[in-house]
């Protein structure tokens, strides 16, 4: 409840002046059946004194204008009020669960799934916003109206409210039970959302991987069976409501033929004027709505309370990556130096198999390090440690001697300049690509970074350079061009550990090695970690790691690696032989 009283407390003018302007509208309601009545007893009186007494009416015509207009201030008051306090209710909310994703680590998101993420921000919120609103229309005006309508029927006639203390009790129970039924079952439906929006997400986010391999149709097959899971999933949901709503429905009309039957017995038998019996049957007609809609409240209110646990999910799930126990909370990676000791990592934590396991090694600061090995050995688990995107699970990793935990997450990352495997680029211009690097670079520093990089020469060649638009995931750039940008954006940091993920595979070997030999230069001091697929890219490193399924196989220079490591000879001995082939990467 503080969770959520948090997104009221900005804006409680608002969500005070809703309900009270619903008051006004509500008070008019209970009173115009009232002035109805008063109207037409007169009327009666009159007629059996036969007297005219116009001044009356046009009196209470009047009041009756005046009450209407006083309603209609309140009920656009209600609804303008209500809106305000909901909708910004709702976009605080979305925002700090929108926060709170961006503090996730990526096991933290390994586990929601981004779809699901996607459908807790944008339709949990709003189901949870919306019944705010509704709340707001009604949790004041229609018990308000019930609780007048009553008082209003037990002063026209005790009797006939009786029948109220039978109708009442029973509708209550059927609310009970739309809830204890409805409330997993539009849980169940929210989860449904999330699997069809974990569907269109990797679709439409692949879409060009779909098309090429024509799977358009399989696409659609999945689709189609995460929208009829929705859809049976949101039919067992509703059918809580349309079994509720006939049930009611025959309540209430039994309920009033009751007031009919024995009110209208009591107006021939001359115990009730026909103005009270005809006030009594709008008043018993207003009772029953105002119980509908607290059916319906409710109905809202187990589907938004579905809603409202799937977003307490999010908010209150630790990151579990984060710097609140570091002891060196303003220090910066100084030097360089990375050394691993010990070091076991799985993915899955109850998993028998180590994804690492017991990883030993040192790099001075400014050495250049080769990572090279089978695909699924490890490396890019390995490498995915140093800046902490996981935790390892046993063991310490030491940047310049001090564990990786007991940097800030900040300073530790902006030491670190990372191009990952699956690298990115976003939509906007070649500069405001590389400006993530650093938001301040000049376009000489951005020059200087791209020239490294081998960037330079093509992005001249575009015809607005360094203005050139690119569009979201880098799609209109090709491969090579890619992990060249995304190279110089990680230089841009000017890190003091540089770790590129097989960053160019897709780049010719020559202009690959005119990005070593850059490196060699412009990076002397940095600690270089290279994961490469062919043995060119790290055979003049200053030492190579070899990893075979998650262990370290061998580590030294090249030569020493030929003469003492088995897997290194066999890969190097293969990609000799396939030499036109490896060098087409
Ligand atoms: N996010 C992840 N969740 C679970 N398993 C993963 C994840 N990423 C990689 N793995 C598994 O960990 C192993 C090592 O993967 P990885 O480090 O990417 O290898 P490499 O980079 O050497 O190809 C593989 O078996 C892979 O399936
Ligand atoms: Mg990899």
């Amino acid at each position: 409840m503080k969770r959520w009283m948090q997104y009221v407390k900005p804006y409680t003018k608002y969500f005070i002046l809703g309900p009270l302007c619903m008051i006004v509208e509500v008070l008019g309601e209970v009173l115009m059946p009232k002035l109805y009545s008063m109207i037409v007893k007169r009327a009666e009186e009159n007629l059996v004194a036969e007297t005219g007494d116009i001044w009356f009416v046009v009196g209470m015509a009047a009041l009756m204008i005046l009450v209407a207009i006083l309603m209609m201030i309140g009920g656009v008051g209600g609804a303008y009020f209500g809106a305000k306090a909901s909708v910004n209710f709702g976009s605080d909310l979305r925002l700090d669960v929108y926060k709170k994703v961006q503090k996730f680590s990526f096991a933290n998101i390994d586990k929601f799934q981004t779809g699901s993420l996607i459908t807790r921000l944008t339709n949990d919120v709003t189901q949870v916003q919306n019944f705010v609103n509704m709340l707001l229309r009604m949790f004041l005006r229609n018990p308000g109206m019930l609780i007048g309508a009553v008082i209003m029927t037990i002063t026209i006639s005790p009797k006939l409210a009786l029948i109220l203390a039978v109708a009442i009790p029973l509708l209550s129970v059927l609310l009970f039970v739309v809830m204890k039924v409805g409330f997993p079952r539009f849980g169940a439906m929210q989860g449904k959302v999330d699997a069809l929006n974990n569907t269109v997400g990797e679709n439409f986010t692949n879409i060009r991987v779909v098309k090429s391999f024509v799977r358009e149709d399989y696409e659609q097959e999945k689709f189609a069976e995460a929208n009829d899971n929705l859809r049976n999933a949101a039919m067992r949901a509703m059918n809580v409501m349309i079994l509720t709503q006939p049930i009611m429905i025959l309540v209430m009309n039994l309920t009033t033929l009751a007031v009919v039957w024995f009110g209208g017995n009591m107006v021939l038998g001359g115990t009730l004027p026909y103005s009270d019996f005809n006030a009594l049957l709008t008043y018993i007609n207003q009772i029953l709505m105002s119980l509908m809609m607290v059916t319906m409240l409710f109905m809202n209110a187990s589907r938004a309370a579905a809603s409202a646990k799937r977003i307490s999910e999010v908010l209150s799930e630790t990151p579990d990556i984060n710097d609140d126990t570091a002891e060196h909370k303003d220090r910066a990676v100084e030097h360089g130096a990375v050394q691993f000791k010990n070091v076991s990592f799985r993915y899955y934590k109850n998993s028998p198999d180590c994804v690492l396991e017991n990883i030993n090694f040192d790099i001075r600061a400014g050495e250049t390090l080769g990572i090279i090995g089978g695909t699924g050995s490890g490396k890019s688990t390995l490498v995915s440690l140093i800046p902490r995107l996981y935790d390892a699970d046993d063991g310490e990793i030491l940047i310049d001697g001090v564990n990786v935990r007991d940097y800030s997450l900040h300073a530790l990352r902006e030491g670190i300049g990372m191009v990952l495997q699956k690298n990115l680029l976003f939509s906007g211009t070649v500069a405001e690509n590389l400006r993530w690097g650093d938001e301040e670079a000049t376009l000489e520093e951005m020059k200087a970074a791209a020239d490294t990089a081998q960037a330079d020469s093509f992005i001249e060649s575009f015809t607005d350079g360094y203005a050139h638009e690119i569009e979201r995931g880098g799609a209109n750039v090709s491969g090579g061009q890619k992990q060249r940008l995304c190279i110089a954006r990680a230089l841009l940091k000017k890190p003091k550990i540089l770790i590129l993920d097989d960053s160019t595979s897709a780049v010719d070997t020559a202009t690959e090695a005119k990005i070593r030999e850059a490196f060699a230069t412009t990076l002397k001091s940095s600690t270089k970690i290279i994961i490469a697929q062919r043995i060119t890219s790290v055979m003049d490193a200053d030492r190579i790691l070899v990893l075979d399924d998650g262990k370290i196989a061998g580590l030294g220079t090249h030569d020493e690696l030929l003469t003492s490591c088995e897997e290194y000879k066999e890969i190097y001995s293969l990609q000799m032989e396939n030499k036109g082939v490896a060098a087409n990467g």
